[in-house]
């Protein structure tokens, strides 16, 4: 039984990788967060660690279990990073960094790669100007990575930390020559969870809206009708982290991967949640900072080498994300 550790278990993209990977039977998972982990998923996890990932004493802890792969989720998202930067800072860059560290030590201690799933985001890319974002249209992982904001900054340099950890600093194999760590980010775009609220985010508009509508609240919506981002369903992230961490390394040509599915404007959003339903009442009050930041994000991304190095294929297009996934289970979910 492979010993995966997942960090952040209990946030969004935790719960729904917990789901899968306990459905899947084949792993003994440690999950730490800040946050108890909940009732729900308690019986799906092996070790539940409450704490602080950038505390050393919490790394301590977890070293102690030898894991083989690690999700490293727990992040201050967009929003909270922009109000609390240093926070940020400590969190999302210090915590990584001790993580990686004690990646090494184990890949280098048990003679088996650590493999690190890390969650990046569009953040990283800081378009110069609304027309440029316009007319750049689906950038490449390589374009445009000058972040405005904290979060996107902290992201871009732990994808770089990644990277050089993996194949430049220090000792690199074991003795059998075997890399001790085995780096990998994806890049998600905005995710959208049928079973849970976000907080935190910037690109939670289009959640927000959806779950508003479906519970008949009246939702004021935080960035223009044109605001365009990509997003992704959450199954379809879920399905990329598990898909990436099992592609074999020699395929991977790259450390970094975009990866997305659909691209709508708020506004083509706000259609889709009128049309299931219809008496939906979506206004529009876009909030200057929040805006500027998805003005910042590009409107589409290239995701050319994730099909190409392990075969990515979103299995949710909008409409299918919508009809199939977002809409019934939502519904269900406030019906009861
Ligand atoms: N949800 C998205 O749309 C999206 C998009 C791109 C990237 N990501 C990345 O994916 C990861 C998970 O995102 P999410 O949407 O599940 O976020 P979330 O906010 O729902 O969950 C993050 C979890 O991390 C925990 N956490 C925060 N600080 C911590 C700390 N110091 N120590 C331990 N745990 C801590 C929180 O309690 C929370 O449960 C993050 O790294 C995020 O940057 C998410």
């Amino acid at each position: 039984m492979r010993i995966t550790l997942v960090t952040g278990a209990n946030g969004e993209i935790g719960h729904s990788l917990l789901e899968t990977l306990a459905a899947s039977g084949d792993r003994k998972i440690i999950a730490l967060d800040l946050a108890p982990l909940a009732d729900d998923l308690r019986p799906m996890v092996s070790v539940a660690l409450q704490g602080d990932v950038s505390d050393p004493a919490m790394v301590d802890e977890i070293e102690k279990h030898d894991v083989q792969e690690i999700y490293h989720l727990a992040a201050l998202l967009s929003t909270s990073s922009e109000r609390n930067p240093a926070l940020a800072h400590q969190v999302n860059v210090n915590g990584t960094m001790g993580l990686l560290l004690m990646a090494r030590r184990i890949g280098a201690r048990t003679g088996r790669a650590v493999t690190f799933l890390f969650p990046s985001t569009i953040a990283v890319y800081g378009m110069p100007s609304l027309e440029k974002k316009n007319a750049a249209g689906a950038v490449t992982e390589f374009e445009y990575l000058q972040p405005t904001t904290m979060y996107g900054i902290n992201k871009v340099y732990c994808e770089q930390l990644g990277g050089y950890m993996s194949d430049r600093f220090g000792q690199l194999t074991d003795e059998a020559g075997k890399k001790v760590l085995d780096f990998r980010a994806l890049r998600f775009p905005g995710l959208i969870s049928a079973t849970t609220v976000p907080t935190g985010g910037t690109s939670d508009y289009a959640p927000e809206m959806i779950h508003a509508a479906a519970q008949g609240k009246a939702y004021a919506c935080f960035v223009r009708p044109d605001a365009r981002i990509p997003f992704m369903a959450m199954p379809d992230g879920v399905k990329a982290l598990l898909d990436l961490a099992a592609a074999p390394a020699e395929n991977l040509t790259q450390r970094v991967y975009n990866i997305g599915a659909f691209s709508p404007s708020a506004e083509e959003i706000a259609s889709k949640v009128m049309e299931a339903f219809p008496g939906a009442e979506i206004t529009y009050a876009p909030h200057p900072k929040r805006q500027a930041i998805i003005d910042s994000w590009c409107a589409d991304v290239n995701d050319e080498a994730a099909r190409r190095d392990w075969g990515w294929k979103p299995d949710y297009d909008m409409e299918r994300a919508f009809d199939e996934y977002l809409i019934p289970t939502i519904s269900g979910v406030y019906a009861v």
